[in-house]
């Protein structure tokens, strides 16, 4: 694998969810595999889940480290062609990128979208000028539109914490993705990648996918193929397994903080109406505003879990990339 930025730069997800779990029970089992190899981390926002397990996982795979939290001790950097650089930009992305590549054997990269220009953000300019210019494979961190780092864990916190219980009566777990409330208006990255990987999932005859959200939020339609749509979370929880709990704001008027009905925060009544689900959210969470702290504190919260199951997802991830660079 040479770039991972969404779940079709996977070729077999079943394979890579298995590979997760493999370095979760034998963590050391390939410690050779990146010696002298350089990863290098590069933020352009904050992070504290993505940040310390890709750079555990790349230590448990023996490889040398380098973060660079460019946003805050970085060059300003120019991203358009054709400027003439005589505003507030100090270095362009093209030699920026570059001079990464020249330190390290695979890059991280973390850019949020600016939530201004949905065309300019949909077509990740960012990151896919970095991944041209920097020349060595690229881990997406998080990018405008997709986080395939967090979905892959979330997907790998299902079927391992599905498999032991599944009863023949339902193979099949239902896992339900719920907007939530918030103050500010989020980007879709997490929303879009998780329904990318789930409706893969689905399709491979994992898991029944649902998505609910207020009228107003629908997500852009190409993340969500395939899986079924409701604006009921009442409806759309009924005998739920997983209930993936995450706020973004509305495509459709992008950037704007738009106002959104009551009921929409996931608490314990909501939870009878479920299967007992699991709850699920990616961090950082508000409490009692996003979601309600009882269901936090309680035995239905996997968020700990999943947060966990980050480092196994990158291991995997950065092992497959290893594995082709060598
Ligand atoms: N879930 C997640 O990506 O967390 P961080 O933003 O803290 O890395």
């Amino acid at each position: 694998m040479k770039l991972f930025s969404s779940v079709n730069d996977v070729a077999d997800i079943k394979q890579l969810v298995a590979s997760a779990l493999a370095l979760k029970a034998n963590p050391y089992a390939h410690s050779d595999l990146g010696k002298n190899k350089t990863l290098g981390l590069v933020f352009m926002n904050p992070s504290l889940r993505t940040r310390l397990s890709t750079q555990k996982a790349a230590l448990n795979l023996g490889m040398n480290v380098m973060v660079m939290n460019m946003d805050k001790e970085g060059w300003a950097l120019e991203t358009q062609d054709g400027v003439i650089m005589n505003g507030t930009t100090v270095e362009h992305i093209r030699e920026a990128a570059a001079v990464m590549g020249e330190y390290c054997d695979i890059l991280g990269l973390r850019s949020f979208p600016k939530l201004q220009n949905r065309e300019e953000d949909y077509n990740e300019e960012f990151f896919n000028k970095f991944v041209k210019f920097c020349g060595v494979p690229v881990v997406s961190l998080e990018s405008a539109t997709r986080h395939p780092l967090q979905s892959l864990a979330d997907l790998v916190t299902i079927h391992e914490t599905w498999e032991p219980y599944r009863i023949e009566a339902k193979a099949k777990p239902k896992v339900v993705l719920a907007w939530a409330p918030h103050i500010k208006p989020l980007p879709q990255a997490v929303p879009n990648s998780f329904a990318e990987w789930m409706s893969r999932a689905q399709a491979e005859g994992m898991l029944d996918f649902t998505i609910a959200q207020p009228e107003g939020f629908e997500l852009n339609e190409s993340f969500t193929t395939g899986a079924k749509i409701s604006h009921n979370l009442d409806e759309a929880i009924a005998d739920a397994d997983y209930v993936y709990v995450k706020n973004w704001s509305s495509y459709k008027e992008y950037g704007k903080l738009l106002d959104f009905p009551e009921g929409w925060m996931m608490d314990n009544e909501k939870l009878k109406l479920t299967s007992n689900a699991k709850v699920m959210h990616c961090l950082p969470v508000r409490r009692d505003l996003e979601l309600a702290s009882e269901i936090l504190d309680g035995p239905n919260s996997l968020v700990i879990h999943e947060a966990g199951n980050r480092l196994w997802s990158a291991q995997a991830v950065l092992k497959a990339m290893l594995e082709e660079i060598k």
